[in-house]
């Protein structure tokens, strides 16, 4: 069995050796360079684990790991576009170091990238690998629309917050978890099992991004401060301050949400003064525990021993405490 960190060694690797040089430049060279920014990889790092819990040759499967990461990178140029943010990774978005139909465009292709890498898992396995992209692809979508459809509105309740972040987010961790065991050849009970986990564990994920989003490190968070707040994101902090705000608060939240026009730094700081004021991160961050529990159980239960599934509870804690 491999180390996450050996695991993590051999990704970057793979990715690392692809190349995307074919003509015109002006469509792949937008590809090398959001790859080459890194990330976490812990989409492709997650399938790997849960292969890695019933085979030993994981080589075989960096190609469907790269095509994950690869989808993962291109919802990214087309959320940067949708989300209008400047910086990703530390560094300008795609659609700043060129433009914005650059990154519909060379997204688009990096869509069928995917597929084709994904594609490159063992023919056995292939409709079932498939079948699971593709409906987690379009889970995404779903995820994505309800997010903007939310900007605009003022009564999103937390279910519904969940259910958009289940669909933007979790699912695609949990889709790696899952097509890993399924190329491994895992039972149908471990499969659903690690999916449940992925999902779980995505909840907390994104939850945690949300609050990274406003109380990051503005000199490692890699990504504009305050960005959710100035797109009027309906994150469950935003939804948590309405519901429990006091008369004055909520006055002052709606006038902030509604604003036409206002100084960017002003409102990211009032409206973050008013979260402290409420008290939501607290709330957030024992929903993200509430999250982590149910993950943890759910990876109890894969027919696996113990000391197998280790990483994967470590990694789990890691990215609870994550800076990025
Ligand atoms: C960012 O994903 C988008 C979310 C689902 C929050 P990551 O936080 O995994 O981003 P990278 O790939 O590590 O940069
Ligand atoms: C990202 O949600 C979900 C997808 C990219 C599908 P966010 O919009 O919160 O992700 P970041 O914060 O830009 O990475
Ligand atoms: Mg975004
Ligand atoms: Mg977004
Ligand atoms: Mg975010």
């Amino acid at each position: 069995m491999f180390t996450t960190t050996e695991l993590l060694e051999k990704i970057n690797r793979h990715i690392g050796g692809l190349e995307f040089t074919r003509p015109p430049r002006g469509l792949y060279e937008p590809v090398s360079y959001v790859l080459s920014l890194g990330g976490k990889r812990i989409r492709p790092l997650l399938m790997l684990m849960a292969y890695n819990l019933y085979r030993e040759d994981v080589d075989r499967i960096l190609s469907p790991a790269a095509g994950i990461e690869i989808y993962h990178n291109y919802t990214l140029l087309h959320d940067d576009v949708m989300d209008k943010a400047d910086m990703r990774r530390g560094k300008p978005t795609v659609h700043k170091v060129w433009n914005e139909n650059a990154a519909i465009l060379s997204g688009d292709a990096m869509l069928v990238l995917a597929y084709q890498y994904v594609a490159g898992c063992s023919p056995l396995c292939l409709k079932d690998v498939l079948e699971l992209f593709s409906q987690t692809a379009l889970e995404i979508c779903e995820g994505q629309q309800m997010d903007m459809e939310f900007e605009s509105r003022l009564d999103v309740s937390e279910a519904e917050y969940l259910e958009m972040i289940r669909l933007k987010t979790s699912v695609l961790l949990a889709c790696s978890l899952k097509m890993g065991a399924l190329l491994g050849d895992a039972s149908a009970d471990d499969m659903a099992c690690l999916y449940d986990f992925g999902v779980n564990l995505g909840m907390a994920f994104q939850l945690k991004d949300d609050l990274l989003d406003v109380y990051g490190n503005p000199d490692v968070f890699g990504k504009n401060i305050g960005g959710d707040i100035l797109c009027n994101k309906k994150t469950y902090l935003l939804i948590k301050a309405f519901e429990r705000a006091d008369e004055q608060q909520r006055r002052a939240l709606s006038f902030w949400v509604e604003a036409d026009t206002y100084v960017p730094e002003k409102k990211i700081a009032a409206v973050r003064a008013l979260y402290d004021e409420i008290g939501v991160k607290t709330l957030c961050e024992s929903l993200m525990e509430e999250y982590t529990f149910r993950a943890r159980a759910a990876l109890l239960s894969v027919q696996v021993p113990d000391e197998r599934k280790q990483g994967l509870a470590e990694l789990m804690e890691k990215l609870m405490h994550r800076e990025v």
